[in-house]
């Protein structure tokens, strides 16, 4: 489907996938199987954004402080990571979406950092949705790294510190040109940003459905079009005259 344009387009949509461990546990498996079951969420959001003519969908996948949590979890997460990959490359690839991924990619696991690294070059022509994963991705991070990219150059001399302004910030991110989100989704019921995309959700409509990531389905990306749909957004400035 052709994408949209003007306002109230919804080009950019970026998911904090919440509530796979207490998916599990209400079910009384473990964890990790919350992660495992998260995967057909993902399959189905891809595909709903594809139809819709959606640009860019983002996945909170993994983030710095996701480290912290018990080894056997995180290294549960890194082979979902590449099981993910290999399980669904050849559709994506058929559907045209290229791949891409933001965080501190060099810490991954080489295993899983190979595969996603192939991915992303196998998937690098294709013109359909840009599906971004966040890994060991942090908000602050993307910042501080940002900020230390440009303080590199400026002492390198090849950029005048007085230039520095939100364009350049926004160019010295993980992936310089991707739209800002216009709508974050965070399921769960939880509403807390988590350091997720401080810099691009700056006025991104947020969405806090009550569902947990492992059921959220087509019907509640209809909801969250909806509500989307529901919403003024005014950029700081006001609403156009008889509006509101
Ligand atoms: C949040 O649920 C989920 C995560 C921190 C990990 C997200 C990982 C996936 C969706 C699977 C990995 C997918 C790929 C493509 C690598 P939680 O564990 O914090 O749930 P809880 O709040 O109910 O405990």
């Amino acid at each position: 489907m052709k994408s949209e344009s003007g306002p109230r387009a919804l080009r950019s949509i970026a998911i904090i996938m919440d509530g796979n461990g207490r998916w599990a546990r209400g079910r009384g498996l473990r964890r990790v199987e919350g992660h495992r079951a998260a995967e057909t969420s993902i399959r189905e959001s891809v595909k709903w954004c594809g139809e819709k003519g959606v640009e860019w969908l983002t996945l909170f996948a993994f983030s710095t402080e996701n480290w912290s949590r018990p080894r056997s979890e995180v290294s549960f997460i890194m082979r979902l990571l590449s099981g993910f990959i290999q399980r669904n490359i050849d559709e994506l690839d058929e559907e045209r979406v290229k791949l891409l991924a933001m965080g501190r990619l060099a810490a991954l696991p080489e295993g899983p950092g190979d595969d996603l690294r192939r991915a992303i070059g196998r998937t690098a022509g294709n013109d359909g949705l840009r599906l971004v994963l966040a890994l060991n991705y942090g908000g602050r991070a993307e910042i501080a790294d940002a900020a230390g990219k440009l303080a590199s150059e400026a002492a390198q001399g090849r950029l005048d510190p007085a230039a520095i302004d939100e364009e350049a910030v926004s160019a010295a991110l993980y992936l310089p040109g991707m739209p800002d989100p216009d709508l974050v989704i965070r399921t769960s019921g939880e509403q807390r940003f988590s350091n997720f995309m401080l810099w691009q959700a700056a006025y991104s409509e947020l969405y806090f459905p009550e569902v947990l990531w492992p059921d959220f389905r087509r019907e509640h990306l209809d909801q969250a079009l909806e509500v989307y749909r529901s919403r003024q957004r005014r950029f700081g400035g006001l609403a156009p005259a008889g509006t509101r």
